[in-house]
């Protein structure tokens, strides 16, 4: 990782345009998620989200996302079972009851950006499966609860790391989270493995995406011959949470809250409810 560049802290019009961004981002991977069910194909869950963008009047941040002379081709990003992040969605990648699918959503809204992920079952799942979720979502949290004025970006990193790897699984060290703003990944990046107390420290104002990706057992992963999506190389599954938040005086607030909460606070406190 690289070292701290160039942040941006927001001004107040900045964040509370960041507050509008995610909460569309946030609204549309909970209607999506809710939708994904055995049968159903890559494509259509991704044409769904591309509607639900268009209804709400924001744009995804995905499609036409260029890296080096890569285009990325669909609204949202779809990752099934052994893939890791940037799957694409496609006609002939049926979900079937068992699987496990991250779902990515990423959308610019008045200029600014909200970009989150859940893996969601599809159906029924293993126990150990499901345990891997679980995990992984719990690390966020406590990531999330580091991110403090106070403290480091290492800390965070740490709070991750370690939940994963007491829990038997495999923290993923090729994708990381980062800042966020006018652009999906603005700096510092935000490392899901490192020392607490380490890293450079917060700033009041800045906003980050922090996105734990973890494998069930082996952290290496390849390249798919779409020239975007990242596979566990064990094949085994993989999970993907994120939020977007901003990180100011106080505790942090979660900027991609679904429909049903009127505060981030509240939000916040029933997810750290559940990792307790
Ligand atoms: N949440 C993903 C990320 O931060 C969104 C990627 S959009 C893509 O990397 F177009 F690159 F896939
Ligand atoms: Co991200």
């Amino acid at each position: 990782t690289k070292d701290e560049q160039l942040v941006i802290c927001k001004s107040f019009k900045d964040k509370e345009k960041m507050r509008r961004a995610g909460r569309s981002a946030a609204t549309v991977l909970d209607r999506l998620c809710k939708m994904v069910k055995p049968g159903m194909s890559t494509l259509e869950l991704d044409e769904a989200g591309g509607e639900l963008m268009k209804d709400m009047g924001v744009r995804s941040a995905c499609k036409g996302y260029r890296s080096g002379h890569r285009v990325f081709p669909s609204y949202t990003c779809l990752s099934v079972n052994e893939e890791v992040v940037h799957g694409i969605g496609v006609k002939d990648r049926i979900l079937k009851e068992g699987d496990v699918i991250s779902v990515d959503v990423c959308i610019r809204e008045d200029e600014m950006i909200g970009d989150n992920c859940r893996t969601v079952p599809v159906g029924s799942v293993s126990p150990e499966v499901e345990r891997l979720l679980k995990v992984t979502e719990e690390s966020l949290y406590l990531g999330l609860s580091q991110a403090l004025h106070k403290n480091r970006i290492g800390d965070v990193s740490h709070a991750v790391q370690s939940h994963v790897e007491k829990a038997g699984f495999a923290v993923i060290t090729n994708f990381v989270g980062h800042g966020v703003g006018r652009s999906l990944h603005e700096d510092p990046q935000i490392p899901n493995f490192g020392k607490a107390g380490t890293g450079s420290k917060f700033k009041k104002g800045m906003a980050i995406c922090i996105e734990p990706m973890v494998n069930t057992k082996n952290a290496q992963i390849r390249m798919a011959k779409d020239g975007w999506t990242a596979l566990a190389v064990d094949g085994l599954p993989s999970a993907h949470f994120e939020h977007t938040l901003l990180v100011d005086e106080g505790k942090p607030e979660i900027l991609t809250i679904p429909e049903g909460y009127d505060h981030a606070e509240d939000f916040f406190t029933a997810k750290l409810a559940e990792v307790a």
